[in-house]
């Protein structure tokens, strides 16, 4: 129990992978989580605890990349009600606008309960007499109160990735007052924009009855939670290199080519996930060469979709219908050697993802709603010779912050068609501009920005409880 810092999540910041000999091993996982909060683990001695994927049950704590990780175990009975059920069948579609339906089910929120006390228990035996617990995303909300009751002595943080819902569709929710008061365990509740602590604070001032003002909330034992805004980001230095190295150049030429070298090639990368817009983006595509606006010989679609969730019921749903799609309007648009879509059902590495961000003339980020989205700013990060456009949702957060992208109602087919269009013809002056003003802000505010400043607040909380964390030494 040495741990000044202890990071709490539904996933550890590594996958299994086969190694060289055939034995079972590990990677750092692609995304940026990781980079920004590994330094502060080194700083405080920091333990990661997360779910591995699968259902292993002999793993023991292992230190990777110097990193302590403490793999949590899981059973097909918690995969599916706690994984599958209760966080990706009830609160993803609720907590996206209803994008899909929620379902209610009275055995996956017990699974829910279990699991996420299984993750209280292992972080509270982990940590420190003091130390500060920084618990991720809407799989565990319920770990800060579970956390506190077993150890008041911690500080503990709570980052939601994800949108929190407006009250009217929050309340539809059968367990809302607990997943209210899980939160109100924490000292302070981060969220991607501040439209979402307000929901927070309004919710729990209708709902749990504590008193409010501002961004705190009062609770009757003395304690307050402060509520705010933390908007994510990604290792914008980290991308750039890669995007200008050698081996990402020849990369990026030779996806080109492979496609024919088109005049412009449009880009998607996205979870096959329904809350990103997938289908809506790529009918508006083929309306575009349908219409006569564009040609197969000009322009070609690069559809990305990586496997997610693939036992849920819904994401098969929509892997069926994007395959018919694609199908049918390559088959009524393409000519042979120039289909109209290029799709790839498959994930790739991060030199991948940035030879493909470095081809690309127009990234379309379309979701219907989506806490942040990374791979805008991954693709911004990328541009460093700031030639590229982005057609992005007005309901991705990241829209609050890059203003000068092509920003569309990913509802409105025609606007989005018109958005498209006109990022396809626009002329290099405005394109430059606009991917100038987008750069500067993603380079001034990077992950490492983020993980610093939630820590920093989390320090600066009026709490009672837990030392402050000791900031990461940066290079
Ligand atoms: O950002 C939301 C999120 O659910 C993360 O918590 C997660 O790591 C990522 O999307 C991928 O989803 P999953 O862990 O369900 O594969």
């Amino acid at each position: 129990m040495s741990n000044n810092l202890v990071i709490v999540a539904n996933r550890l910041p590594v996958d299994r992978v086969a190694q060289a000999d055939g034995t079972p091993g590990w990677r750092v996982s692609p995304g940026g989580l990781v980079t920004a909060i590994e330094p502060v683990m080194r700083a405080n001695d920091g333990v990661w605890i997360g779910w591995p994927g699968g259902t292993e049950t002999d793993l023991q704590p292992f230190e990777h990349d110097g990193m302590s990780l403490v793999p949590m175990t899981m059973t097909q009975e918690d995969i599916q009600g706690f994984y599958e059920g209760f966080s990706n069948g009830t609160l993803w579609p609720l907590y996206h606008d209803l994008v899909a339906k929620p379902e209610f089910h009275r055995e996956w929120w017990d699974s829910y309960v279990a699991v996420n006390h299984r993750f209280a228990e292992k972080a509270a035996e982990l940590a420190a007499e003091g130390a500060t617990v920084w618990v991720h995303d809407y799989q565990l909300q319920l770990v800060p109160q579970m956390l506190r009751e077993l150890r008041p002595d911690l500080r503990i943080g709570f980052y939601l990735h994800i949108p929190f819902p407006p009250a009217e569709l929050f309340q539809q929710l059968p367990w809302r007052r607990q997943l209210l008061e899980g939160l109100l365990g924490a000292d302070l509740v981060g969220f991607q924009l501040p439209g979402a602590a307000q929901n927070f604070v309004r919710l729990v001032r209708q709902r749990v009855g504590h008193k409010t003002h501002r961004d705190l909330v009062y609770l009757p034992d003395g304690r307050t939670v402060q509520a705010a805004a933390f908007p994510i980001s990604i290792d914008a230095a980290g991308f750039e290199e890669l995007a200008r190295s050698e081996s990402v150049g020849k990369r990026a030429t030779e996806i080109r080519e492979a496609l024919g070298n088109p005049r412009k090639v449009f880009l998607g990368i996205d979870r096959l996930d329904y809350t990103k817009g997938i289908y809506a983006r790529l009918r508006a595509f083929s309306e575009l060469i349908a219409d006569g606006h564009l040609d197969v010989e000009d322009a070609v679609f690069v559809q990305v979709a990586v496997p997610s969730r693939e036992q849920v019921e819904q994401y098969r749903i929509l892997r069926d219908d994007i395959d018919r799609l694609v199908g049918r309007i390559n088959g009524d648009l393409g000519r042979i050697g120039r289909p109209a879509i290029s799709y790839l059902h498959s994930s790739y590495p991060r030199e991948e993802m940035a030879a493909l961000y470095r081809m690309a003339d127009i990234l379309a980020v379309t979701p219907y709603r989506d806490g942040m989205n990374l791979v805008a700013k991954e693709y911004v990060a990328c541009k460093y010779d700031n030639e590229g456009a982005l057609v992005l949702s007005e309901f991705a957060g990241a829209a609050d912050e890059l203003r000068q992208a092509w920003l569309v109602n990913p509802y409105d087919i025609n606007g989005m068609k018109s958005a498209m269009l006109e990022a396809y013809q626009a002329d290099e002056r405005e394109i430059t501009r606009r991917m100038k003003a987008m750069r500067k802000t993603v380079t001034q505010n990077d992950v490492a920005a983020w993980a610093d400043s939630f820590m920093s607040e989390l320090s600066d909380v009026p709490s009672s409880h837990g030392k402050a964390v000791r900031p990461a030494k940066r290079s």
